[in-house]
């Protein structure tokens, strides 16, 4: 009997769509506004400490739980931006990235047969890492705005019936990536009711803390009393110092939940790069004026593309935060979401990404009527794949 030469468990995960899409970027010469990393650089002054650090040497294994003094500095920043109260001794431990982070909390707190509950669409790590623990995904779809929602929602009974005995971990993105919402207060609170009436923990992914567009305000779920003692929160600072090739990241946790992700975390890294972690704690004392001024550029960032993609007749749905816009593409006459960003990275000149990969296949037509750009990136390619939409963008047939 032949044997299958690879796992069960990545037998599902083939080319990612970010790898198909980057490859047909180059090929066709596009605009990319599909991967979501920035064309630009993170602060001098970050970037000179980490090479401070590695010339002063700092350069052998950090500690698996992470260097002291970026913990204080995570500790310092909780309670600055999110007035929540954070002990670096015994609450923190840093990670390679969020990614590494989410992994790490899964395989601490779900067994093989667990269930996770998620919102869809979904960052696609959190899909390939629920297969990974042996867990069966539970997916809510999160739903546009329309004439009674000003904002993306979902309903709380499909919420509710995704709970179940074997339910260990809801998985929360705010902002989310890609619908940029923003959960309310009100939401939050009301989910930490339900997950205390199941025992069930979150996980609360908050990468793009620091890119919302008021009136809408990021809320830390973990600074709220109803969820303070049953939730982790994982970040990281590739987003906010725009150094996302550095894979810095961390967990924030109950000590006894830390505890266990921390089990988890020494087998899977041991520990992140020293030098990096040196300079993030820089980055994460930098006076408010850079964390306003991110979000302004952002912000300016968001109604340029949001204009030029109004403009060549794309109905958009506007981001309270992150750095993604979807957009409306029913009215352009192709069969699918695929069909319409293959169309566009070929013959238009701009990349995006069709969002039906971000959910599970029960509610992947959901998905289809839309594509996925990012605004992380310069003004000038910004203008750029406007300009490309304008002059090649038209209905088909
Ligand atoms: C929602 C979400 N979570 C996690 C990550 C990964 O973060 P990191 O680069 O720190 O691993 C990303 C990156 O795109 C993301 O969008």
């Amino acid at each position: 009997m032949s044997r299958p030469v690879f796992a069960a468990r990545v037998s599902r995960f083939g080319t990612t769509v970010f790898s198909e899409f980057s490859a047909l970027a180059a090929k066709h010469g596009a605009v990319n506004l599909g991967q979501g990393f920035p064309d630009f650089d993170g602060p001098e002054a970050v970037k000179e400490a980490a090479a401070r650090a590695i010339r002063d040497g700092v350069n052998q294994y950090a500690i698996t739980s992470g260097a002291r003094e970026l913990r204080v500095a995570i500790a310092e920043h909780s309670a600055r931006f999110h007035g929540q109260p954070v002990d670096p001794d015994t609450m923190v431990t840093v990670t390679s990235g969020a990614t590494e982070a989410i992994l790490d909390v899964l395989l601490a707190l779900v067994d093989p047969g667990d269930e996770v509950v998620a919102f869809e669409p979904f960052y696609d790590s959190y899909d390939a890492n629920i297969t990974f623990v042996g867990a069966t995904a539970r997916w809510v779809p999160l739903r546009p705005p329309d004439a009674t929602h000003a904002q993306w929602w979902f309903d709380w009974d499909e919420l509710r019936a995704a709970f179940g005995h074997r339910t260990r971990v809801l998985i929360l993105n705010t902002p989310h990536n890609p619908t940029g919402k923003v959960f309310t207060r009100e939401e939050l609170e009301r989910i930490g009711a339900l997950c205390a009436e199941f025992d069930v923990k979150v996980l609360s992914d908050e990468v793009y803390e620091h890119i919302t567009f008021a009136p809408a305000r990021h809320v830390r779920p973990a600074s709220l009393p109803a969820l303070a003692d049953r939730t982790v929160t994982v970040s990281s600072g590739g987003k906010t110092f725009s150094l996302t090739g550095w894979k810095v990241g961390w967990v924030i946790a109950p000590p006894p939940l830390r505890d266990v992700i921390q089990r988890a975390h020494q087998f899977v890294t041991f520990a992140t790069a020293s030098p990096l972690q040196a300079a993030m704690a820089a980055a994460l004392r930098l006076p408010d004026a850079y964390f306003d001024e991110l979000a302004a550029t952002y912000r300016a960032k968001r109604e340029r593309l949001l204009g030029g993609l109004r403009e060549a007749g794309l109905t958009v749905y506007v981001p309270e935060g992150s750095y993604f816009i979807l957009a409306d593409i029913r009215g352009f006459g192709f069969p699918d979401d695929m069909a319409f960003c293959r169309h566009l990275v070929s013959e238009v000149g701009v990349a995006a990404i069709p969002p039906s990969v971000f959910y599970g296949p029960e509610h992947r037509h959901l998905g289809q009527g839309m594509a996925r750009f990012a605004f992380c990136k310069t003004e000038a390619v910004l203008d750029e794949a406007v300009r490309r939409l304008l002059s090649r963008l038209t209905p088909r047939g």
